[in-house]
């Protein structure tokens, strides 16, 4: 099964209105050279999803979201609908992101209803997933992924082609440290087979799961080269073209 590989940039609390211009420009240069072989995405702050979405039109480049709420509308002050981000020229949204699960305490239930209305709303998800170090040492790893993919029950048999997984173990996001390529495989392996127990073998087959944590222009071939490895989830690096380029164009090699 070839997957095309999918490179996106989670840019987190970071960058001016200015900068994330600059940035979006940049990665616009990047990705349009690399014909459609790598999608390319870019997850700003919602302040500046404005900014970025005139910076990306007319290119391949896809407009994420990092969060939002799962409701359509109501008494939510600062809170943001999944409704409002279609209207804003938003594609796709993250959720489950571990940040947003450890430090503003989300849970598997507020991630399945966001799932579900933001599916609604006609925007696709990138569910993220992984283990924290205590539940790695702990050897509960792949419960941990069980219990975060069974978010997938939100998703029915017509929506499947618009999800994306990323596997993101809470250890080796924005420490410096990376998983192995064997971990990744072993755990992107894994999370393969649990959406084929949800969503079925073919949605299995085709869904991208990307790989999240200390990814860089340095190690992204090799995990790249691993068969279910269908991308990259990028944090630090993703905030300046020179670094983020070259992780687009390590996936281009290999598509
Ligand atoms: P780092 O690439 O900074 O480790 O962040 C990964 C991440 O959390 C992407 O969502």
């Amino acid at each position: 099964m070839i997957r095309t590989k999918y490179i996106a940039g989670n840019w987190k609390m970071h960058l001016t209105k200015r900068r994330a211009s600059t940035l979006a420009r940049d990665i616009v240069a990047a990705a349009d050279s690399s014909d459609s072989a790598v999608k390319v995405a870019v997850f700003p702050t919602f302040v500046h999803l404005d900014h970025v979405r005139r910076n990306i039109r007319n290119s391949n480049v896809v407009l994420g979201a990092q969060n939002c709420y799962g409701k359509k509308e109501g008494a939510f002050t600062g809170e943001i609908s999944p409704y409002m981000l279609r209207d804003m020229g938003v594609q796709v949204v993250m959720l489950g992101h571990s940040e947003r699960r450890h430090i503003f305490g989300e849970t598997d239930k507020m991630i399945f209803e966001k799932v579900k209305i933001a599916l609604r709303a006609k925007i696709d998800v990138m569910l993220c997933v992984g283990e924290t170090l205590e539940e790695r040492q702990a050897g509960q790893t792949f419960e941990v992924l069980v219990r975060q993919l069974k978010v997938l029950k939100a998703v029915k048999p017509t929506q499947s082609s618009r999800i994306t997984i990323a596997y993101e173990p809470v250890w080796a996001i924005g420490t410096g440290e990376t998983a192995t390529p064997q971990i990744a495989q072993e755990a992107h392996a894994e999370c393969r087979r649990l959406v084929g127990k949800v969503l079925g073998d073919d949605a299995a087959q085709h869904i991208q799961i990307l790989y999240g944590g200390s990814m860089k222009g340095s190690n992204a071939a090799e995990l790249l080269s691993q068969p279910d490895v269908d991308g990259g989830l990028v944090g630090g690096a993703s905030l300046t073209g020179d670094d983020f380029s070259p992780i687009i164009n390590a996936a281009r090699a290999l598509s």
